[in-house]
């Protein structure tokens, strides 16, 4: 791998930006200063420093992103603004895609990687993910519909899993879903299925991951390897707020 491309990867600034920095003597490879931004490197073996600081190098890299609504969950499309597009420049990598599916109009939390095993096992049904969205529906949730969701329900063709429903004491038009598929605009189709629509939709938590409140809508950050766990770790009971 390229130098400058390593230090891009891990963050260090933009192409361009460690270009220069290699060039002004700052980067050493095995303690030895080099001036090369183009200098072939191992990464696995080698020790690069910035400054002296030892740069550590993932393989992978796992974004977490606070979706906004009217952006599509795609890596490219020639009409309308994508997912990837939000991805500032120094944090993109070349194989990097969403790990699942929003609608264009839901909200909320989206992992992208480019680590293929990671997206298929956080989505591959055997795994048992689960995912907390909250829906605001145009007609009040009532009991009837918990039971329905607890039972499964059949949608066309689709079999949709028992689904946790929780409805909020305060507002009976604000749900709380917990599925652990990820079909087809599910969440909306249960829905249909009792008769309600969905006006809004929100992913809150995958696994033991919850989205942060303070995450700003369309806003990206870099998830440590310890979130990227959590994932396959079951949520703790979550607070409806
Ligand atoms: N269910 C839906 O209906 N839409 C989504 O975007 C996610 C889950």
């Amino acid at each position: 791998m390229r130098l400058d491309k390593f230090l891009a990867n891990e963050n260090i600034g933009s192409r361009k930006e460690v270009g220069v920095l290699v060039r002004s003597g700052a980067v050493t490879v095995n303690g030895q200063a080099v001036k090369k931004a183009d200098l072939q490197i191992d990464p696995e073996r080698d020790t690069i420093c910035v400054n002296g600081r030892a740069i550590q190098y993932n393989r992978y890299v796992y974004l977490l992103m606070n979706k906004p609504a009217g952006v599509l969950t795609a890596t490219r499309d020639n009409r309308t603004k994508t997912v990837l597009d939000l991805v500032p420049e120094t944090l993109r990598r070349k194989d990097l895609f969403p790990a699942g599916r929003l609608d264009k109009d839901t909200t909320g939390m989206l992992i992208l990687t480019d680590d293929g095993d990671f997206a298929h096992r956080m989505l591959a049904p055997k795994s048992h993910v689960l995912k907390r969205y909250e829906a605001v529906l145009d007609l009040p949730v009532e009991a009837a519909d918990i039971r329905r969701f607890a039972e499964g329900i059949q949608s066309g063709e689709d079999l949709f899993a028992p689904a946790l429903l929780e409805i909020d004491p305060e507002d009976p038009h604000r749900a709380w879903v917990e599925i652990r598929e990820g079909k087809f605009h599910q969440v909306k189709r249960m829905f249909l299925a009792c008769g309600k629509t969905v006006t809004a939709l929100r992913r809150l938590s995958i696994g033991a991951l919850v989205l942060e409140e303070t995450l700003p809508a369309g806003a990206v950050r870099v998830m440590t390897p310890e979130e990227a766990g959590l994932v396959f770790q079951k949520a703790k009971p979550q607070n409806n707020d």
